[in-house]
């Protein structure tokens, strides 16, 4: 199996940039490289450098998040730009211990740039690792209780020299060979080693605990128009969606009204799962008279206001709405 050629990796047996490395495992954090490397590219032509992405404006890097999800990502990411480009003169730190006091970086992080960009020994457990281990081991205690056992695992095969380059061998092969459903073990280069193979059913591992269901919500998002613009607001900088652009909405759990009196049709309704809920959202539609405070979005050009997937989905819905196609 040979390595996967990914834009933030380097060809050759050069370091990759460390700017290049933490952008790309902050926008992989549960997120999959397909989804994640149309971004990458973008995000690395609008801001080659960590000063370039400090001093661009919060709400420029917000949009150009959008649809990415787990918006706080993108919150600490600025913040984190910031620190590095103001208090460490542009330069990421290189060990785990500075790089844990950045904005947004956490062990899986910080264990990952300072091994991939600067050459140290670091055990870099991502979900991949996490499968090639409990199966390498046919560790039998449930995740999420397992996890510090897998950690402990994946630090006893983690070598001392290029811990960078094992571990991002260890997801190729987690992302190829050994994947959660079918993993192809006939093509993999640790077979000989593997107990969860030995014991015939490598697919049974991880273990996984019962998951609670998700709860259920309903909510009603607002398309109001005036004067060929929509009224968006900009989401409270704390909480689900923080800081990003959207509709105006209910609080999901039914309060709140809407923004204006008018004659509101309905639209119908989409589903959307977050990570704690999963949402029933009603979008209601109407034109307004009056230009209520806020802020007017071209409809035409909705697009590039860098809307959340669940308000670029009920965006849709006030288009058909206003094309009569309902
Ligand atoms: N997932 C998270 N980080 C990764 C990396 N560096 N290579 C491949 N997959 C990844």
């Amino acid at each position: 199996m040979d390595k996967r050629r990914l834009p933030w990796r380097s060809e050759g047996p050069e370091q990759p940039d460390p700017y290049r490395v933490w952008l790309s495992e902050v926008m992989l954090q549960q997120t999959t490289v397909a989804a994640v490397k149309p971004y990458f590219e973008r995000f690395t032509i609008r801001w080659p450098d960590v000063e370039a992405l400090a001093e661009a404006p919060e709400s420029e890097v917000m949009s150009a998040w959008a649809g990415l999800g787990y918006y706080a990502r993108a919150r600490n990411l600025i913040a984190c730009a910031r620190v590095v480009t103001e208090e460490h003169g542009g330069a990421f730190p290189s060990t785990e211990e500075e790089l844990r006091r950045l904005p947004g970086i956490g062990r899986y992080t910080a264990a990952a740039i300072a091994s991939i960009a600067f050459g140290r020994r670091a055990v870099v457990v991502d979900a991949n690792v996490e499968r090639v281990v409990s199966r390498l081991f046919a560790v039998e205690e449930p995740l999420p209780g397992a996890r510090e056992r897998l950690y402990a695992l994946a630090e006893s095969i983690t070598p001392g020299e290029a811990s960078g380059d094992f571990a991002q061998a260890l997801m190729d092969l987690g992302s190829a060979i050994c994947t959660p459903r079918s993993p192809d073990c006939g093509r993999c280069p640790l077979s000989h080693l593997c107990l969860a193979l030995a014991a015939g059913e490598p697919e049974r591992y991880p273990v996984k605990s019962p998951k609670a269901a998700k709860p259920r919500r309903t909510g009603t998002a607002w398309w109001l128009e005036h004067d060929g613009e929509v009224l968006l607001v900009r989401r409270p900088a704390k909480g689900l969606l923080g800081g990003m652009l959207a509709l105006p909405t209910c609080d999901w759990r039914g309060g709140g009204e809407a923004p204006a009196e008018a004659e509101w049709r309905d639209a119908g309704a989409i589903d959307h799962v977050f990570t704690h809920f999963a949402l029933n959202l009603s979008v209601r539609c109407a034109s307004s008279e009056i230009r209520h405070d806020g802020i007017w979005w071209p409809v035409d050009r909705i697009e590039e206001a860098g809307l959340p997937t669940v308000f670029a989905r009920a965006a849709e819905r006030g288009i058909s709405w206003r094309n009569n196609d309902l």
